[in-house]
């Protein structure tokens, strides 16, 4: 009896010792450091553990720029056969800009004799379109260009290029296709969630939220705007709501922020009391959404089985394509600027709309910012569902 004591109460400290142990293994080594990103004290706080981060930031370096071409007066149109898309690019910076091409998109394996051209081109006839990956390339091109020109509001300063997805792979590591799911089976209704998805960051929440709002224009505004809005069943019910989490979790998995990077979470809806991080946000999923329709969707015919999905559909871009983990895509290097081939408009087409303002002051300054009307766009109750 008496050991038995004795020995309870040798194990309690012992015990104290491991729990504490275990405890200070959670903890993140070195300490996370803070940003504060809104007001004070609506815990708009950015936390970042310095050892993560110089991780992120060797895994997103972006490649250094070509040397500059010698600039000479002659456009690649008059001198090549089939430009559609770079004619107007003087000769020596479209060589450049193949070059470069070849560098982002081509992996290593695939050059011969020291060159990734072959990937692309027939090299008995460079202006034939023989080859798939070509008319791939042209339609990135013109999906490129359109980045750059028209959806400024998205992506400048640092603009994009072929290399922000490819990364010297001929396919971006962050792609996606249609989640064909599983049939439902005897033992109940599955719906289209609650099976293991990286997408939606493995919540409980459907695991396919990319085909229902970057397919789809589906209105991913729930809130209906006062207390007393008629309550419109089809956009405001509990599965629109797990649809605009599952997106919110991809969109912040994708950025490695937070929810408060873009919310005030006291007020998810509310764009006065948002950053001026989900302005951006709210352009990227239009950009995101055309991108595809325009530029990607419009290759199934010629794209093979291996660039496809379980239902046939191309390989499609969206947040992580470009962001890989990062707020600002290879942390913000401003690499398109090199480029200029990538910058000039392509054929024209209608303007991006415009996104709703949204007030984020600075801190010392909260006074005087004044709270802005949000212009509207895609109010819940007011919109229908697509769904
Ligand atoms: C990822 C695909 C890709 C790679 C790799 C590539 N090109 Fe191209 N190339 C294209 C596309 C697309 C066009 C047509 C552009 C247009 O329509 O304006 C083109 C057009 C050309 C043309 C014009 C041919 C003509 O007469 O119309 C030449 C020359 C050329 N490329 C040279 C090269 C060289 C040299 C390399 C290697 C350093 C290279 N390309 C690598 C996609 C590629
Ligand atoms: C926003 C992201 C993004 C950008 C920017 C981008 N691509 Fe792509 N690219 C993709 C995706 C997604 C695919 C996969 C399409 C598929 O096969 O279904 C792809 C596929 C390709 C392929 C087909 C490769 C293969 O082996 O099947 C080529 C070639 C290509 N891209 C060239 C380019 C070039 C050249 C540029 C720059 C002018 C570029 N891409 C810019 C996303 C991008
Ligand atoms: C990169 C910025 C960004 C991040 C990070 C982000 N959101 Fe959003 N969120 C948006 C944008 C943009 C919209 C509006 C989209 C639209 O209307 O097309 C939105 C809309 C919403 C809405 C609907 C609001 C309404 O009008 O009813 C909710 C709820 C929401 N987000 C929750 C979250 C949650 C929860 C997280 C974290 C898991 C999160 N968001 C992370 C940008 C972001
Ligand atoms: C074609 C590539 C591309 C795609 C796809 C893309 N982005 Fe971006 N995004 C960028 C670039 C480039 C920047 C940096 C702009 C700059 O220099 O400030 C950026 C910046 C942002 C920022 C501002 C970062 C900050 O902290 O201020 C947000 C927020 C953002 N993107 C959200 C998104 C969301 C959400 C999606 C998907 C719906 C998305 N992006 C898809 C290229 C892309």
């Amino acid at each position: 009896m008496r050991t038995t004591l004795f020995a309870k109460h040798k194990a309690l400290p012992l015990a104290a010792v491991g729990v504490a142990l275990l405890m200070a293994g959670g903890c993140e080594r070195p300490p996370p450091q803070s940003t504060q990103l809104g007001y004070r004290g609506v815990g708009q706080i950015a936390f970042v553990n310095p050892r993560t981060l110089a991780a992120l930031h060797e895994a997103n370096i972006a490649p250094e720029s070509l040397a500059p071409a010698v600039p000479i007066p002659v456009n690649a149109g008059s001198v090549y056969q089939n430009l559609q898309v770079l004619g107007d690019v003087p000769i020596t910076e479209f060589t450049r800009q193949m070059s470069a091409i070849a560098e982002w998109v081509v992996p290593k394996d695939q050059w011969v004799n020291g060159q990734g051209c072959v990937y692309c081109h027939d090299l008995n006839n460079m202006a034939a379109d023989t080859k798939y990956q070509k008319v791939v390339a042209r339609s990135m091109i013109k999906m490129t260009k359109r980045a750059n020109v028209d959806w400024k509001a998205h992506v400048a300063p640092s603009g994009v290029t072929c290399y922000t997805c490819h990364r010297g792979n001929a396919i971006p590591q962050y792609v996606w296709t249609t989640n064909p799911g599983e049939k439902p089976r005897a033992s109940g209704y599955v719906g289209d969630q609650n099976r293991l998805s990286p997408v939606p960051a493995f919540a409980s929440l459907p695991y396919d939220p990319l085909t229902t709002y970057f397919d789809q224009e589906k209105v991913v505004a729930l809130t209906p705007k006062t207390a007393v809005s008629p309550i419109d069943p089809k956009t405001v019910n509990t599965k629109n709501a797990e649809g605009t989490y599952a997106l919110m979790n991809y969109i912040s998995k994708s950025l490695g922020v937070g929810c408060n990077h873009c919310h005030n979470s006291r007020q998810f809806a509310d764009w006065a009391q948002s950053s001026p991080a989900r302005v951006k946000g709210w352009y990227a999923i239009r950009m995101v959404r055309e991108a595809n329709k325009n530029f990607i969707m419009p290759l199934t015919d010629i794209l093979p089985a291996s660039r496809k999905g379980p239902l046939g559909d191309p390989m499609r871009v969206a947040c992580e394509t470009c962001h890989q983990g990062v707020n600002k895509p290879l942390f913000g290097a401003e690499m398109a600027k090199d480029y200029p081939a990538l910058l000039t408009p392509p054929a024209p087409s209608p303007a991006p709309a415009a996104a709703p303002a949204a007030a984020a002051p600075p801190p010392a300054q909260v006074e005087a910012v004044p709270a802005l009307e949000p212009k509207v766009t895609g109010v819940a109750g007011t919109a229908s569902a697509v769904m």
